[in-house]
């Protein structure tokens, strides 16, 4: 038996722990979604999202301000319209809800990063996540559309666009609207590499965007497959995508291993509602230890290699990181 080699030794007492950690993480990594509703003076809790509340645009601040006393500074938004239609047109309308909300953000804090979710599938009348033809989304005709929405977002004063339609071209067709409308200096963070996944379910209440019919397997990956997200990240970045986002994190620490050992541009790891609200109801049963799970599995993401993390939990792991008690 030969016990020169002792890992242990490193693990003997907090200090020491905390001097060898292989993963550090800053609150600067961190994203918080917002969801907001069209409406006045309506804050209303997500019952499948515990701690979440939908936001009108005047009541925006509220949330801002809990956010920059936990030390999270930027956002991505999602917006639940009142109307809806068969082209999402709700998605690009001047005074749509998003717009409203970015310009709400902009005006309340300026120094706030906004990035914003480029879809179709809360504003459309079928809830999918591009126009239809017969029962199946119609890629093409869809682009424009996209496009159209990420336009009018940079022009409320969004930073960043991120489109999560998983639509064939899109970040080439909407950098090329930003491009030609003088929005050059606009980042598109692409969805590249987001799967079909089961774990959207809290989100889809949330936003009130479920597919009436069908599903979104035509258009969103296999989880099945692991290749064809590095196929996927390597045709956004041709189409000049300044930031990969890999959905949902948890369920995919090999696919945001790969991504990250292949990309020169940073990625993010989105951990979705599902994953979230798993914590929390388990948390909340007393099952498990909610702050421990919620910490392991934000380190555990960036372990992976995510060099930023999407997360309705960001408020509190900045709070974590503050404190020592991660990173
Ligand atoms: C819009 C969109 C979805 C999510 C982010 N953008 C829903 C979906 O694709 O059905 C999911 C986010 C989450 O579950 O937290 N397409």
């Amino acid at each position: 038996m030969n016990l020169s080699d002792r890992p242990r030794r490193l693990r003997r007492s907090p200090a020491m722990r905390r001097l060898v950690r292989e993963t550090r993480l800053s609150a600067d990594a961190l994203v918080l979604p917002l969801f907001i509703r069209e409406g006045v003076n309506v804050r209303e809790p997500v019952p499948s999202l515990p701690g979440i509340d939908r936001y009108s645009p005047d009541r925006l601040p509220e949330a801002l301000d809990a956010a920059a006393e936990a030390g999270v500074n930027s956002f991505l938004l999602f917006g639940i319209p009142n109307r809806k239609d068969a082209e999402g047109s709700g998605a690009w309308a001047y005074d749509g809800v998003v717009q409203q909300g970015i310009r709400a953000i902009r005006r309340h804090r300026p120094d706030a990063l906004v990035v914003t979710d480029v879809c179709l599938c809360e504003y459309t009348s079928h809830g999918h996540c591009g126009v239809l033809r017969d029962d199946s989304v119609d890629n093409d005709p869809t682009l424009p559309i996209l496009a159209r929405a990420a336009l009018s977002h940079a022009r409320a004063g969004a930073d960043v666009v991120a489109p999560s339609d998983m639509m064939d071209g899109r970040v080439a067709a909407i950098r090329s609207l930003l491009d030609e409308e003088g929005f050059t200096e606009i980042p598109v963070m692409s969805y590249a590499v987001k799967y079909a996944s089961a774990f959207y379910g809290p989100f889809r209440e949330a936003a009130g965007s479920a597919p009436g019919k069908g599903d979104r397997r035509g258009y969103q990956m296999d989880w099945h497959n692991r290749r064809e997200a590095v196929r996927e990240a390597e045709l956004d970045l041709g189409e000049h995508a300044d930031m990969l986002i890999v959905k949902p994190a948890l369920s995919c620490l090999d696919i945001i291993s790969d991504i990250a050992a292949m990309s020169p541009v940073p990625v993010a790891a989105y951990s979705v509602s599902g994953e979230y609200a798993m914590i929390k109801a388990a948390g909340q049963n007393g099952w498990i230890d909610e702050y421990g799970v919620l910490c392991e599995s934000a380190v555990a993401t960036f372990r992976a290699g995510a060099d930023i993390y999407i997360t309705y939990s960001a408020n509190e792991l900045a709070q974590a990181i503050r404190k020592g008690d991660i990173g």
